[in-house]
This record gives C-alpha cells, structure tokens and sequence, in this order.
C-alpha cells in the first residue's frame, strides 16, 4: 500500500487512541488493513478509508487487529507492593483504584487480590478498569486464564482465588465481581468517568503512542487522580512521565509518581456523566455494555473463534435478550456450528421480537 492510502489511517487511529502505528510493530498498521479488505470482498483501499471513517463497527476491528493485549498476572510486583504500602498508610475508603488499558483482566484482578492479601476487605475497594478491545474485556468478563497470565504465581494464591477450569485456572466470580470494566479508549473513558482515584495504574499503554499523545494522557491522569493519588507506571516508562506534572515517589519504586501540587486539570466541559452510586456489596458480574459483547463476538467471528463469540453473545443476550444483531449472529454461528435447533430457536426469537415491536 502506498503512503497516501495508509497516512489518513494512521491519522484516524492516533487521533482515536493515541496509538502511533509504527510503534506497534514494523508495518502492523498495513498488514491489519491488507486483512480487513481481504475480509470484506475485495473493497479497495479507498472504499475501506471511506468504511472506517462512517462505521463504528470496522474501526472496532481494526482496533483489535492492532493492539497488544500481552499481559499477566502480579507483572512488576514493586507495582502492587507500593499500592499495598499506600492502602496501609492511606485511611480513606473505599480506596478507589483504575487500571488503564487492562487488557483480559490481569492487571485489575491482581490489584483485587493484593489488597485483599493485604487485609482490605471488598467493601473498602472499588476497582476499575478501562480498555479499548471488546475481545480482551470478553476475556476478563471470562476470567479463565492459562500458564502464560500465571506464570509465576504461588500454589497458595491459585488455590485461594481460582477454581480448576481444564487444563486453565478460572478467577471465582466473587474476585471477578469485584472490578467494574469499561470499554473504549482512555483519552475517552478517563474524562467521562467520575475520577478522584487514590490510585491509577497505566501500565505498557503509553509504549505505543508517540509523544504528544503520552503527555497529553499524563496530564489527564493528573486530573483525574485524588490530591495525593499515585500513578504507577511500567519500569520501561519511567522516564516517559514528564517531571513538570509528577514527581517520583520518595523512596519508592522508580515507577511511582506523585502528581505535583497545582490545580488539577479541568475535564473537559463537553462530556458529563452523572456521578454512579457508590457500590456497598460487590456485583456479580462486569457490567459491560451489551454491545461490548456484541463487538467482541463480532472480533471473535473473525478469528474463527466460534465457540468464544457464542459465549460474547450469551454474554450481551443475557444482558438484552431482545438484542436484534446479537440474535442474528447467534443464529448464523449456531448454524455453522451445525447446531440447527439452537439456530431455529434464534430465529423464532427474532421473528417474535420483530412482531412485538415492527
Ligand atoms: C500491553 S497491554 C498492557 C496490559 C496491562 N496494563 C499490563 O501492564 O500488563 C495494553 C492494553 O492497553 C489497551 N489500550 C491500548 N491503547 C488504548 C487506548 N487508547 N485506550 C484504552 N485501552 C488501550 C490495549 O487494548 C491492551 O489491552
């Protein structure tokens, strides 16, 4: 592909998430779009800038064919050692803490059990977390895990927070329900969130955005943060994080930052989202969006993971079962599975809904 028909594409993706193309991999950018018209019938280059631009559920897929979703559980342990040093010195709670770009869950999830380890009892934690792939939030609703997002971890600590699932280890619906998922991007997400968090992890996110896009992050995380609230970054980060808005943390970990005092960064005045009420009780389930569920089994079809993007639809049927493109999916998926009676049960459902509300 030629220069011009990839720039406008690396425009639109930095401008949506920050992402600089090339620092995602050489030619990651050009291999993800050669796919993407491979996969929609030969549409030429131009057709498909046009696609992207209009329909929000393409740039869903290009999104997911470029991001790094690698990640495991207790990565940098001095991390969540420092977040447990804040929660013994900090009095305040809930102690409300946000993962930025968490992946399918590690990260969040190792947050909940640390501090759990530490004493804190789920009351007195509210875990958030935020990322832009539907496919990796559908594996944190999931929460089954393998050897490469255990490695390392101690018998003791499988065995008090998982249950055996096969030959994987699948997190106990009381951990999972504890961290509240949101989809879409940071740049996004972190205005319309309620913010105030003690502490905010973001954590090998701003390794693939150039400088521009990483500063302007950092000083929405500043923001965001609670007077005194800790960013923790990835070692390999440490000297992204611009001393004019933070500084390290005394005596801590290298990748501790304080926000330096000041008046905090004004979200911006055009998005407001009401304040959500303060959970007591943990919930039961991540309460993702629907078509959370609808894009990751869309992404999922994709891969020729069938079985996974029927679990997604579950997921959003479950959540609207009147959910028309989820039902229509369902059945064709059902179909190619060769499961017919599910597809005809799919079908009588859509035709049903389709009289009730025409
Ligand atoms: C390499 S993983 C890091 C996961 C975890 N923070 C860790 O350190 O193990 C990066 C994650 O950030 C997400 N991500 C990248 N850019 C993002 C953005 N602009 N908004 C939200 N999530 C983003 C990706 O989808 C991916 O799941």
């Amino acid at each position: 592909m030629t220069a011009a028909e990839l720039d406008p594409l690396r425009s639109w993706l930095q401008s949506t998430t920050g992402l600089e193309a090339d620092l995602l991999g050489r030619q990651s950018l050009e291999r993800a779009v050669r796919k993407r018209l491979a996969d929609t019938d030969g549409l030429t280059s131009a057709d498909y800038q046009r696609l992207l631009m209009q329909d929000p559920a393409e740039q869903q897929m290009l999104i997911e064919a470029l991001v790094v979703g690698e990640s495991w559980f207790l990565r940098e342990p001095r991390s969540f050692s420092q977040l447990v040093d804040m929660a013994r010195r900090q009095s305040q709670r809930p102690l409300r803490l946000l993962s930025c770009g968490c992946a399918g869950g590690e990260e969040p999830y190792s947050l909940v059990m640390a501090l759990l380890e530490a004493g804190l009892s789920p009351q007195q934690l509210e875990v958030e977390a935020i990322d832009i792939s539907a496919v990796a939030l559908a594996r944190a609703a999931e929460g089954s895990y393998g050897s490469h997002a255990l490695r390392g971890m101690e018998l003791r600590r499988l065995q008090r927070f998982f249950d055996p699932d096969g030959q994987r280890w699948r997190l106990r619906p009381e951990f999972r329900g504890m961290v509240r998922f949101h989809h879409g991007s940071l740049q996004q997400r972190l205005q319309e969130l309620p913010g105030g968090w003690q502490a905010v992890l973001c954590r090998n996110v701003m390794l693939y955005m150039n400088d521009e896009a990483r500063q302007d992050l950092l000083r929405v995380i500043a923001g965001r943060l609670a007077p005194d609230g800790l960013l923790l970054v990835a070692a390999a980060e440490s000297a992204l994080v611009p001393s004019a808005i933070y500084r390290r943390l005394d005596g801590g970990h290298r990748a501790g930052f304080i926000r330096r005092n000041g008046p905090p960064e004004p979200a911006p005045a055009t998005i407001s989202t009401p304040r959500q009420p303060r959970r007591s009780v943990p919930r039961l389930a991540p309460p993702l969006e629907p078509d959370t569920h609808l894009m990751a089994a869309r992404q999922l079809k994709q891969l020729g993971q069938l079985e996974e993007a029927l679990v997604a639809l579950r997921r959003c049927l479950y959540l609207d079962p009147r959910h028309r493109e989820a039902l229509i999916l369902r059945a064709e998926l059902s179909s190619a599975l060769g499961r017919h009676e599910a597809a005809e049960q799919m079908r009588r459902r859509l035709e049903r809904i389709s009289r009730q509300n025409p």
